[in-house]
């Protein structure tokens, strides 16, 4: 068999643990021919591809980033995007295409597995949010720097008796925040699915402080909101693909609960160091596995309306096939496997 493999949308920690994995399966196992398009869906768009052989995956597996690099292009962003890569998957021969990445990704891969071709989704993010698996790799990794830097920024906050409103990823959901926040111990979490109040939230930090305490962290997903009405607030705007590009609840908040408490206030934004870097244990294991039964899905045909995504579901606490018509614990329908639906759990 002849696979295509590409990373798109925003770097994973794990992404090049699933690329390895891909092609000890497919070239070792299989004794497949893998290629790895460049810069995502770009790629493909432009015929720009290299040879993935073992010598090409040697030593990527504790890397950071993608060696095929990502783009944020989508082929429904051309007009006649699908077209040109079903012309080029022909022309290479590809029996198959494993995309990993998250949202628009695999709204991609949906995309053209509709329009007939025969692809196997992986996904991807560190924001934990992909209705198709109970756990993403990236997320265990991304939890971990945020948990370090929320335990160093605790000494400076103290020392200075201050407030510091600490930013972390998280668009949708803010499993990131909960899990660094509980696991440094956070005196608040505010998150995207549950719009907060400032009041309260004001009155929580401020009853620390009165009890003696000499600081307070709070850690808010980047989508957090406030309930409406109940402070000003910039929700920001949209990038060219459509993605919210928000303006910043850790400085809006840190400013709001300065005015309100008479304590100093810091936003401090983690921003893309969440991303980068090495991937923990747990997060190569868990690529490894996607990678290895995405390949396995490529060659029991598993393609169209049978499509599949390699996910974790914990029904049977195994990698497995994601099927398209279930539904997830969160009540997110997932559509056909690769391409679920992306709602943000209800709270
Ligand atoms: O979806 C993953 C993610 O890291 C989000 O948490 C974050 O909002 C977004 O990507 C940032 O994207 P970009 O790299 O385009 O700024």
């Amino acid at each position: 068999m002849r696979i295509g493999v590409l990373t798109s949308g925003g770097d994973c920690p794990g992404l090049n643990a699933v690329i390895r994995s891909v092609v000890h399966r497919a070239v070792v196992d299989h004794g497949d021919e893998v290629i790895g398009f460049r810069d995502g869906w770009k790629g493909l768009l432009e015929c720009d591809y290299l040879k993935l052989d073992l010598d090409a995956v040697g030593g990527i597996l504790a890397r950071g980033g993608t060696i095929l690099g990502s783009s944020r292009v989508q082929p429904s962003h051309l007009r006649d995007g699908v077209e040109r890569a079903k012309g080029h998957v022909e022309e290479l021969g590809l029996d198959a295409i494993i995309p990993i990445g998250g949202e628009g990704t695999l709204k991609a891969a949906r995309l053209m597995s509709d329009s007939g071709l025969p692809v196997v989704g992986v996904p991807k993010t560190i924001d934990n949010d992909i209705a198709v698996t109970d756990v993403t790799f990236g997320f265990d990794t991304a939890v971990g720097v945020a948990t370090e830097a929320l335990d160093r920024l605790k000494t400076t906050a103290e020392s200075h008796q201050r407030v510091l409103v600490v930013e972390v990823m998280g668009r949708h959901t803010g499993w990131i925040a909960l899990h660094s926040g509980m696991a440094a111990g956070a005196h608040a979490i505010v998150v995207p699915e549950r719009p907060f109040d400032v009041d309260e939230l004001t009155r929580k930090v401020g009853e620390r402080f009165e009890a003696g305490k000499r600081f307070a962290i709070v850690v808010a997903a980047e989508g957090a909101k406030p309930r409406a009405g109940t402070m000003e607030f910039d929700e920001g705007g949209k990038d060219i693909y459509g993605h919210e590009r928000f303006a910043g609840i850790a400085r809006q908040l840190s400013v709001e609960l300065e005015g309100r408490l008479g304590k100093e206030a810091r936003p401090v934004i983690l921003g893309h160091v969440q991303r980068g870097g090495t991937p923990t244990a747990y997060d190569r294991v868990l690529a490894t596995r996607f990678g290895w039964h995405a390949v396995e899905a490529v060659h029991r045909g598993e393609f169209r309306a049978d499509d599949r995504a390699a996910g974790h579901r914990h029904r049977d606490g195994v990698v497995g096939r994601g099927r398209g018509d279930a539904e997830d614990r969160a009540g997110r329908s997932v559509r056909r496997g690769g391409v679920c639906s992306l709602r943000p759990p209800r709270p």
